[in-house]
């Protein structure tokens, strides 16, 4: 990419807080993805663990899998997954919600796919001077169960002072209005950090409320857009930027992988959720 345009492209990203690149990666790499994390959840035995993945219910889903999945690669099924005696109302394969959140370091296909040139380069243009990969997901918004993922800014869940948790999403398959698509409120990360997601020495969790005027619904009128992505396009969201998608009604699933990136500059506090307690260090793009 030229000086012009990736200065266009960092102007377009400070204005907004985010930016849609249509084909960044070739339909080939995204297929590779999806039969890889299709292997992945055939070769896991759910057993007793059956997490789920919620944003609306965070005491619910936030147990000892959870919080330990930072340095693994671990399943968390959809809400109603399971019966009321427990048993998986539809195949495995369309009940997990996604697996997390260590891939990009756990799983070679992954890794490879997060740590390109093109990514070190466009990471370095967004003004991260030490880019660490610190965690990432395989979402498969299932046909007709895939959750909402309520209004939210990603530096809630992965704080350093200053902020630079910056969001690298891709669209294994196309996203739509139907089948979830994210929406965003242009220029929303101007107006501050609104909550703190904070883990204690006990593992307590809580969320610090430090703005507590909520964010406008999420509708049209009110200046959110849908982030439309067809099959291959990469969405970089800035950490302080308001986002959410609706739950899929369509009879399609809606793949996603994203990973979250911060500046190996800044103070990562203990507090966070995340911890690498193998001690295993984050690593950049190489
Ligand atoms: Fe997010």
């Amino acid at each position: 990419m030229n000086r012009t345009s990736s200065e266009e492209r960092l102007a377009r990203f400070q204005r907004d807080g985010f930016l849609v690149l249509p084909r960044f990666v070739s339909p080939e790499a995204c297929d590779g993805l999806i039969d890889r994390a299709r292997a992945l959840v055939e070769a896991f035995e759910p057993g007793e663990l059956r997490s789920i993945f919620s944003t609306t219910d965070q005491a619910l889903t936030t147990d000892a899998y959870f919080l330990g999945s930072g340095d693994a690669i671990r399943f968390f099924f959809e809400e109603g997954a399971f019966d009321a005696e427990g048993r998986l109302r539809a195949p495995k394969a369309l009940s997990i919600n996604k697996i997390g959140h260590a891939l990009h370091d756990r799983d070679p296909r992954f890794d490879a796919f997060s740590r390109t040139p093109a990514l070190a380069a466009l990471a370095r243009d967004l003004g991260l001077s030490e880019p660490r990969l610190l965690q990432s997901m395989y979402i498969f918004k299932q046909p007709h169960i895939g959750g909402e993922v309520v209004c939210h800014q990603d530096a809630t869940f992965l704080y350093t002072d200053p902020v630079t948790v910056t969001g690298f999403w891709f669209a294994l398959e196309d996203a739509t209005l139907d089948n979830g698509a994210m929406w965003a409120l242009p220029g929303g990360h101007r107006q501050g950090l609104k909550a703190r997601f904070r883990r204690d020495e006990g593992d307590r969790v809580r969320t610090e409320i430090l703005d507590p005027t909520p964010w406008p619904e999420a509708r049209p009128e009110n200046g959110y857009v849908p982030l439309l992505a067809e099959k291959g396009t990469l969405i970089v969201l800035h950490g302080l930027l308001p986002h959410l998608s609706g739950p899929n009604t369509s009879d399609r699933s809606r793949h996603a992988y994203t990973f979250h990136v911060v500046d190996g500059a800044a103070d990562y506090p203990r507090d966070n959720w995340l911890r690498r307690d193998s001690g295993s260090p984050l690593r950049g793009f190489s």
